[in-house]
């Protein structure tokens, strides 16, 4: 069966990081009423959706991915009215609404689990996963994501809860059809007020092997890497599957699924049209490319052929079936720029050739708050400037565990960290970036006067306007939807170059990823059709030949017709 036709297989959507985007109480956090006075300028994008990041009532171990009421908003973010206004908002500028449905865990504090851990008759106790200790001791050696062991004591019955995130982020028990009877009315509760799809967090982690055997460790570890005992078993189709059957393809609401560490023969399954589960796919370890298996914090260096590697893998595999998303970062992942581009001479020309160069690729462009601006990485000075969970926990593990040396440990989480994309945005070159009249519950990062919406928006030569163009540029493209794919130079490590074929449209989108001047050898089947620049970082006009010498970080898109 083929995909039927749907509005999000052109769109672009954008990423809010909500305690970080507007500040409209001063209270030092954004909130709901801080999205809606900044719509106009989500809009101005020419973005088509919006996906926000949680902000329900929440203790915020995991900044809202621990969810202790799925049906109330957070009082920090605002109230239901707050959100109600904000949704109408973004429905009256003609953008739909996804919302983050984190369900492969809640947290500690939501009141499920309060009557869960508090006794073994509790209506409640199977919504969760407890398990009696072994030999004095956890009831598996699982480890945690985020470091230490995947289970937790619980005193009042003696016995451990499983958490595969943070201590208070219990795991629900999707074996348990109730859960399954909550989640499909939480769908209910958010679609009546008029959401248009989610993105279901963490889900391919919601079936596990419930006999939970141990696991290998390594050399001096306790805890071990259980993935194959939760990443993508077949509870998953069977869950979302039914979700689908019951709410989402109903109430026609789109999905994008968090895949993390998703096993290839898997990606059909779950984007095939007639196995009705998911829409787009989001590969949470797309970038994994660059660093240590799974370990974020060993980086080994970029290198633009991993990168050209992955996405032919990804989206050769998909292509025909469905859709993946295509982002360079997000909320987990540190800046793009500081990354893969240029953060001196060529800031602003590698901001838009990373753009440009995954732009014109087949799938969903996520564009995370900041990235049109060519946000850099924050640079946190000492430890105590940190939020995140995640970071705190590898500090524990290396500095205080193991006496690894503390300055090389805020180095690499300079490097890699989440907080490094989380400072607020900077709206303009006032206190706190115009973020907030308080100080932000995280630092701002340190290059806001230059790096901010009110100078970008009125030059026109900066990231931002940029960014407006290409997706002024993207929209409607037949060769970008459902065009093939063929690299031009696949181990070049120097340039990202591509090209799209559609049974209209040829395009041709060529990247410098290097500080050198890149010839890039043109195919025949291209230069000998008239093809005309459609945008470029370099103010080009016209080019033509059989070869192309590319500036320093330039980027170059062109089509003609066929
Ligand atoms: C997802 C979120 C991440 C969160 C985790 C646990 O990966 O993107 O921010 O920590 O799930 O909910």
């Amino acid at each position: 069966m083929t995909r039927k036709r749907d509005w999000w297989q052109d769109a672009v959507f954008y990423q809010v990081y909500p305690r970080s985007f507007f500040d409209s109480n001063d209270d030092g956090e954004g909130d709901i009423p801080g999205i809606t006075a900044k719509l106009d300028y989500i809009k101005s994008l020419g973005v088509d959706a919006i996906w926000s990041c949680p902000y329900f009532r929440s203790p915020k171990a995991d900044n809202g991915y621990d969810v202790a009421d799925y049906r109330d908003i957070d009082p920090s973010f605002g109230t239901l009215d707050d959100w109600k206004i904000m949704i109408k908002g973004i429905h009256d500028r003609g953008m739909k609404f996804l919302m983050d449905l984190v369900v492969n865990h809640s947290s500690d504090e939501h009141e499920w689990f309060r009557s869960a851990r508090a006794s073994k008759d509790s209506p409640y106790r199977d919504y969760y996963i407890f398990r009696e200790g072994k030999d004095g001791r956890e009831p598996s050696n699982w480890g945690s994501i985020f470091g230490g062991s995947a289970w937790e004591y619980n005193e009042p019955t003696d016995d451990y809860y499983l958490h595969l995130f943070a201590v208070k982020q219990p795991d629900l028990n999707w074996e348990n059809p109730k859960v399954m009877d909550e989640v499909a009315d939480i769908i209910d509760f958010w679609a009546d007020l008029g959401v248009d799809g989610f993105r279901l967090d963490a889900f391919n982690n919601s079936d596990k092997d419930q006999s939970f055997p141990d696991v290998e460790t390594a050399p001096g570890d306790k805890y071990g890497y259980a993935g194959q005992y939760y990443v993508s078993r077949p509870g998953v189709d069977r869950y979302i599957h039914e979700l689908y059957r019951r709410e989402l393809g109903p109430r026609d609401l789109v999905t994008v699924a968090e895949l993390a560490y998703c096993p290839d023969e898997k990606i059909i399954q779950y984007s095939s049209p007639e196995n009705e589960e998911f829409d787009m796919l989001y590969f949470f370890d797309m970038l994994n490319f660059d660093q240590n298996g799974y370990d974020k914090f060993s980086p080994t260096g970029f290198r633009v052929s991993d990168l050209k590697k992955t996405m032919d893998h990804w989206i050769g595999a998909l292509h025909g079936t469905g859709y993946c998303a295509l982002f360079l970062g997000n909320h987990d992942q540190c800046r793009p720029l500081s990354r893969f581009g240029n953060t001196n001479k060529y800031r602003i020309r590698s901001a838009k050739t990373l753009a440009n160069a995954m732009f014109f690729l087949e799938g969903i462009p996520y564009i995370y708050q900041g990235e049109e601006l060519g946000m850099t990485n924050t640079d946190f000075t000492s430890i105590d400037e940190f939020n995140d969970v995640e970071v705190f926990h590898y500090w524990n593990e290396h500095v205080t565990e193991k006496g690894e040396d503390p300055g090389k440990i805020l180095e690499l989480l300079n490097m890699r960290s989440r907080d490094t994309s989380r400072s607020p945005m900077p709206w303009n070159a006032e206190k706190n970036a115009g973020f907030s009249r308080t100080k932000p519950w995280l630092k701002v990062g340190s290059e806001y006067k230059n790096i901010n919406v009110e100078a970008e928006d009125a030059d026109p030569d900066s990231v931002l306007n940029f960014y407006r163009k290409l997706i002024k540029t993207r929209h409607g493209r037949e060769a970008v939807i459902k065009g093939s794919l063929s690299w031009i130079g696949m181990e070049s490590d120097e340039h990202m170059s591509y090209i799209r074929e559609s049974d209209h449209e040829l395009l041709i989108s060529l990247n410098n990823f290097s500080e050198n001047i890149v010839t890039v050898s043109i195919p025949e089947s291209v230069s000998a059709h008239s093809m005309s620049v459609i945008l470029s970082n370099m103010s080009r006009e016209t080019v033509s030949g059989a070869s192309i010498t590319l500036e320093p970080w330039e980027c170059l898109t062109m089509t003609g017709k066929k």
